[in-house]
């Protein structure tokens, strides 16, 4: 999940002064090539995270109206997979894509398979952490609160340790919640925490506290580090989890676009998704943000929706637009069988690139 929505001007002008300040990469352009692919999702909208299961299926969706779907790739149709509440109203929730119903619907964003035990977790909004088994069903909530006593209240993405199944995941504010995400922003809010969930213990530990709008959460290869998205400073940081620099942060990649969530392709490489809120800049096209930036090739020349690292930081691949409107939305990309498979907390459809 990432912050802008629509309403407010003020918000606007806070995020493109975020979006444009510097940092340089140097990377290959991989337009949006003519292979793209759409797929619509029934009536409902922002498909935030993107998971495959341990057969390769999928993907799976969290969206709008608080339900898991998974794409049946034969029949080419969304099914309902989970959902994160016993008591979600049907009636109320199906096909919903009002904010405010959210916290009696549900709203997955981030999405993650252990790939050993087949289980999803889930990382609601407003449910907390949640993992559901290979079948589907109402999700069983794992955590609501940290051991200190404190409840989760924007619980927003994830990632596992598949050898101990810790799970590692972000809490965006303890002040608001998702449908307030532009206050967040706006009133520079660093009430964020990255948490981990200890299965053995069942306990939550509070990791790092006072962060602004953490997001994306991606664990290394080996699990020695991983990597956390403060989307409002717009910087990505590394985070050991072993050693004397165990839950020290140290930065690992400025951006001139927000960071959203973030997600390792098999080589343990990082896909990070940046939001160039095109899609909520009222009356302004491609050209008149690009061109306030003049100074900075990188950012004229491309439009960067997402970029791939390595473990050490290196671009390795930049994500490009290309000004249009099918990707000024991107939440997640996820890199499955040379293609890459694109999220959006917006959109009502999940984008595919061939990505050869
Ligand atoms: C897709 O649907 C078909 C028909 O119901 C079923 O046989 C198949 O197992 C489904 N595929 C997946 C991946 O669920």
């Amino acid at each position: 999940m990432n912050p802008p929505s629509s309403s407010s001007s003020l918000v606007f002008l806070v995020l493109v002064s975020l979006l444009l300040s510097s940092s340089s990469l140097a990377a290959n352009n991989n337009e949006l090539a003519s292979s793209e692919e759409v797929i619509r999702l029934p009536g409902v909208t922002g498909p935030e995270s993107l998971a495959f299961d341990c057969n390769g299926d999928g993907p799976y969706v969290g969206v709008s109206d608080g339900r898991i779907l998974r794409w049946n790739r034969t029949l080419k149709q969304w099914f309902e997979f989970a959902l994160t509440s016993p008591h979600r109203d049907r009636k109320l929730c199906d096909g919903s894509t009002d904010p405010n119903k959210e916290p009696i619907c549900g709203r997955p964003l981030g999405l993650k398979f252990n790939k050993k035990t087949c289980n999803l977790y889930i990382a609601d909004a407003y449910f907390g952490l949640l993992m559901v088994g290979p079948s589907g069903g109402v999700a069983q909530q794992l955590a609501i609160s940290a051991s200190d006593g404190s409840p989760l209240h924007f619980v927003n993405a994830l990632d596992i340790d598949e050898k101990s199944g810790v799970v590692y995941f972000s809490d965006t504010s303890t002040l608001f919640q998702r449908r307030e995400y532009q206050l967040a922003v706006l009133t520079g809010d660093k009430t964020g925490r990255l948490l981990k969930y200890d299965p053995s213990s069942k306990k939550v530990q509070v990791l790092v506290k006072g962060l602004a709008f953490p997001n994306g959460v991606a664990l290394s290869k080996d699990c020695s580090f991983l990597l956390l998205a403060e989307s409002t400073f717009n910087i990505i940081h590394k985070v050991w989890l072993t050693g004397s620099k165990a839950y020290n942060l140290e930065p690992f990649a400025l951006l001139k676009r927000s960071p959203d969530n973030i997600k390792t392709n098999k080589k343990g490489d990082f896909w990070v998704a940046l939001n160039s809120y095109r899609s909520v800049l009222p009356n302004t096209d491609h050209n008149e943000i690009v061109q306030k930036e003049d100074q900075n090739p990188w950012w004229i020349k491309q439009d960067p929706v997402a970029v791939k690292f390595d473990g050490n930081g290196e671009t390795l691949e930049v994500l490009d637009g290309g000004g249009g409107q099918k990707l000024d939305s991107v939440s997640e990309v996820e890199e499955n069988d040379g293609r890459l498979w694109i999220g959006s907390v917006r959109k009502d459809y999940v984008a595919v690139v061939n990505n050869v």
